[in-house]
């Protein structure tokens, strides 16, 4: 008994050493400055096309509201402020609660269709605020809104979405729970009945004390009509090519049902119209919303933004907003590499490049490669190489990462290999934004089996990782960051 806790100590003692160690030499750079290389079209579309794209592009950047009279300026209108500051607005419709009355609140970062981003809180007074986390003071507030924020809206933290993980009773819940209400707002004349009492917030604070909540961050939008353009066929074909690799290192990785499922956290979602579209989570929140707070277009709202990102579709439903951010997205060109060093070089032959060169075995769940069909509805993304550092399937990540939410066959503990592209300009990592360096985020890819989940399919792939000389972990860090 002794004697072999001693030695546990020891081994222990040893692992610490050596993580210190590494910690210490190996440093994220954080993220890189200078030109996003993101947020355009792609190459070779018609004119039509780059209409649409354009068009779209208005549209997620504007404001949504709850009546027609609230429309100050018209979407797309040449207003000439910096699109950021978010100041036109359209009467698409915002739901009576939401998290965001606009796209790009949640998909700025480092330009327009990326991932989370901060903003500068009141156009008004730009020049001397900080842009910060927009939900934690700009869209709570905005139009004379008294919401209060959650304490896990943090100003510089990152944009979250909150899911209940049970009901009262213990049942399965996992809905999300949109932060904020209308309550309170200045520009809208028809519900001057709405208040607090018939449209409370949620508790999150009690939820969070019981441990009952669950994040979400946002996901980029770059370069997901090449991720659509992608044949079932070659994801699976691409998954048999490395199957002896990860046979040997006790990596799996299936879809969620079918192939076609290949967008969100989970790769809960089919095709792209459907994640802007609509939320069958909303519907019964919507029903027990008081009429009082319920102005013209808050039927239309539900299901747009707030309910937009998320989870299975309800009946079909077609928006010009779903509509014409389907065709920004589907348009909207991958993220461009930076030059790479010789260093980060090096990091992408140990991160590996395909089942012939598998380095440390990052490659074999982060696909480095696909391409799209030979068939495409639109020319441009047809014959595309897709360099997205994905395999587009569910892998089970132990309980450390586990969320407990259950999305079709993705169970509590597995989620999505994310593409990798854009991964050098974007602010936070992991499904729910736990992180901001890089190094913890390989670090936590690993967990022996616990809570009912089986260890993470990465931990062979990680204790390589670990085992690296920290000038070669220095060197794959340096790699993500490129991308
Ligand atoms: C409140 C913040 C927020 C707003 C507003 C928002 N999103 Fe998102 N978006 C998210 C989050 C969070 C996810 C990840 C959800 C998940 O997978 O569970 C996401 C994911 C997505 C995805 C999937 C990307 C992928 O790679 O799989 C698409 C597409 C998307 N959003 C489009 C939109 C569009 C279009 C709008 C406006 C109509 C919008 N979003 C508004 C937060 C937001
Ligand atoms: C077993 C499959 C698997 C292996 C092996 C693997 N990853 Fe991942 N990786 C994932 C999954 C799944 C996630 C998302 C986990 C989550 O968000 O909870 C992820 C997330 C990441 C992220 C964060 C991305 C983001 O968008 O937030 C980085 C960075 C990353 N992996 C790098 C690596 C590196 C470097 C290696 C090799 C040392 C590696 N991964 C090996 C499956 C894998």
């Amino acid at each position: 008994m002794f004697r072999s806790s001693v030695g546990f100590v020891l081994i222990f003692l040893c692992a610490m050493a050596s993580t210190d160690n590494a910690l210490a030499l190996v440093k994220d750079t954080g993220l890189r400055t200078g030109q996003p290389g993101a947020g355009g079209p792609i190459n070779g579309l018609n004119t039509f096309e780059l209409a649409l794209f354009n068009e779209g592009k208005a549209r997620v950047e504007a404001l949504e509201t709850t009546c027609e009279t609230c429309v100050s300026v018209l979407s797309g209108g040449p207003t000439g402020e910096s699109p950021l500051l978010a100041t036109r607005t359209s009467a698409t419709g915002l739901n009576a609660r939401f998290n965001a009355d606009q796209c790009i609140a949640c998909h700025s970062q480092p330009t327009i269709g990326g991932a989370g981003g901060f903003l500068i809180p009141n156009p008004k007074e730009g020049g001397n605020r900080v842009a910060e986390n927009p939900l934690f003071d700009l869209i709570p507030h905005r139009f004379g809104q008294g919401n209060k924020v959650p304490t896990f809206i943090q100003q510089y933290g990152p944009i979250r979405i909150a899911r209940f993980v049970k009901n009262p009773d213990g049942t399965p819940d996992g809905r999300i729970y949109p932060l904020f209400t209308i309550v309170g707002r200045s520009d809208d004349k028809t519900i001057p009945q709405c208040n607090a009492q018939l449209l409370p917030q949620p508790n999150f604070e009690s939820e969070l004390k019981k441990g009952n909540i669950v994040f979400r961050i946002p996901l980029p939008l770059f370069g997901l009509g090449l991720i659509e353009a992608i044949p079932d066929a070659e994801i699976l074909m691409r998954h048999r090519a490395s199957a002896a690799y990860r046979m040997q290192n006790g990596i799996s990785g299936v879809p969620n049902g079918s192939v076609s499922y290949r967008f969100g956290w989970k790769a809960q979602h089919k095709a792209l119209e459907r994640f802007t579209n609509a939320s069958d989570d909303f519907a019964p929140q919507m029903k027990k919303i008081d009429p009082k707070c319920v102005g013209p277009n808050t039927h239309v709202a539900q299901e747009l933004l707030n309910a937009a990102a998320f989870e299975a579709p309800s009946a079909d439903f077609i928006n010009p907003l779903v509509l014409l951010a389907t065709s920004f997205m589907r348009y909207l060109d991958a993220p461009l590499p930076a030059p790479m060093s010789s260093l980060a070089q090096r990091g992408k032959t140990l991160f590996g490049t395909g089942p012939e060169q598998p380095g440390i075995g990052c490659v074999a769940c982060h696909t480095a490669q696909m391409n799209t069909a030979d068939k495409v509805s639109t020319a441009a993304l047809q014959n595309q190489t897709v360099n997205l550092y994905s395999d587009l399937l569910l892998h089970r990540m132990g309980s450390s990462l586990a969320d407990n939410i259950s999305q079709g066959q993705a169970k509590g503990d597995m989620f999505r290999t994310p593409p990798l592209w854009g991964l050098g300009q974007r602010r936070f990592f992991l499904h729910d934004g736990r992180t901001d360096d890089l190094l913890q985020a390989i670090e936590a890819h690993a967990a022996p089996a616990g809570n009912g989940y089986p260890a993470s399919e990465a931990n062979a792939v990680i204790t390589r990782f670990k085992l690296l000389p920290p000038a070669d972990q220095q060197a794959i860090l340096s790699f993500l960051r490129a991308l």
